[in-house]
């Protein structure tokens, strides 16, 4: 799909990959909204691009609607959806004061899958209302996920389980959405340099960049904005989740 002209929603746009990609389809001519909860952060990144800045706590689904909702009065329909929104999280499923709170692992869940398969169901009516382009696509939903959904680490349990229900969305949805025109396509990076990694990885050291086969370093987010951008562009992506890691296995 072409991205210029096109209007794209990017989630959790004001840090991190979400940014670098909000950053990279403003440049390439899309007519972006910018969401996230973190509204001090969100505006300065929206005027800096120029895109459209709707503050949202994603796992509120009726703020989430409404986001939507002033999207499409911004800019008509999304044919591109990007949901970066997430949180990590490490922590044991018991330690000496007893067992991992349920209530933490809910609000987990809430925020990286249930968030997901709104945002996908959401952008996905708004998509399927649209008229095809040339080539009888409608719009392109890209979802994030992470490596810890196949090899997550000891801690990992609830965020692992949080992001394997991301991976496991992708094909059925593909399959479902297909039939109209709408792709539905899943990164998973491995240690992208930003916010998210740090709180997971407080005592990150270079011992860990150098486990990475190739290239030892972590992640720039501007590498994940730029697959990004070739999956809007590539028509055959689909169905899959793209791991995007240097080769770390965990
Ligand atoms: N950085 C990595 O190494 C890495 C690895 C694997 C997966 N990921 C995934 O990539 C995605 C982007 O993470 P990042 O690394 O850019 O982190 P980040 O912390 O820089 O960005 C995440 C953004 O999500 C926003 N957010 C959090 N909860 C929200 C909510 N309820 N409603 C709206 N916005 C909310 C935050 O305010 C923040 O701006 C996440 O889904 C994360 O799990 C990151």
């Amino acid at each position: 799909m072409e991205i210029w002209q096109s209007a794209a929603v990017v989630t959790g746009a004001a840090s991190g990959l979400g940014a670098e990609t909000a950053r990279h389809l403003a440049e390439q001519g899309a007519r972006v909204s910018v969401v996230d909860i973190d509204a001090e952060r969100l505006h300065p990144l929206a005027e800096a691009i120029g895109a459209k800045a709707i503050p949202c706590d994603v796992s509120d689904s009726a703020a989430t609607k409404a986001a939507m909702e002033n999207a499409r009065q911004a800019h008509g329909p999304a044919r591109v959806m990007v949901h970066c929104v997430g949180r990590g999280h490490t922590q044991t499923l018991m330690d000496e004061d007893g067992p991992m709170s349920l209530t933490s692992f809910r609000e987990l869940v809430e925020v990286n899958l249930i968030s997901t398969f709104n945002m996908m169901r959401l952008a996905a009516a708004d998509m399927a209302a649209l008229p095809p382009l040339a080539d009888g696509e409608r719009g392109v939903i890209v979802t994030t996920a992470s490596v810890s959904a196949y090899e997550g680490q000891s801690g990992e349990a609830a965020y692992a389980a949080s992001k394997g229900g991301v991976v496991s969305m992708i094909l059925p949805a593909a399959r479902e959405l297909g039939p109209l025109g709408i792709r539905v396509v899943g990164i998973a990076p491995g240690l992208f340099g930003t916010a998210t990694l740090f709180n997971i990885q407080r005592d990150l050291n270079p011992r860990v960049t150098r486990q990475i086969p190739f290239p030892h370093r972590l992640g720039d987010p501007s590498e994940f904005a730029s697959m990004v951008v070739h999956v809007i562009k590539n028509v055959m992506v689909n169905g899959s989740v793209l791991r995007l890691d240097g080769a770390y296995h965990r």
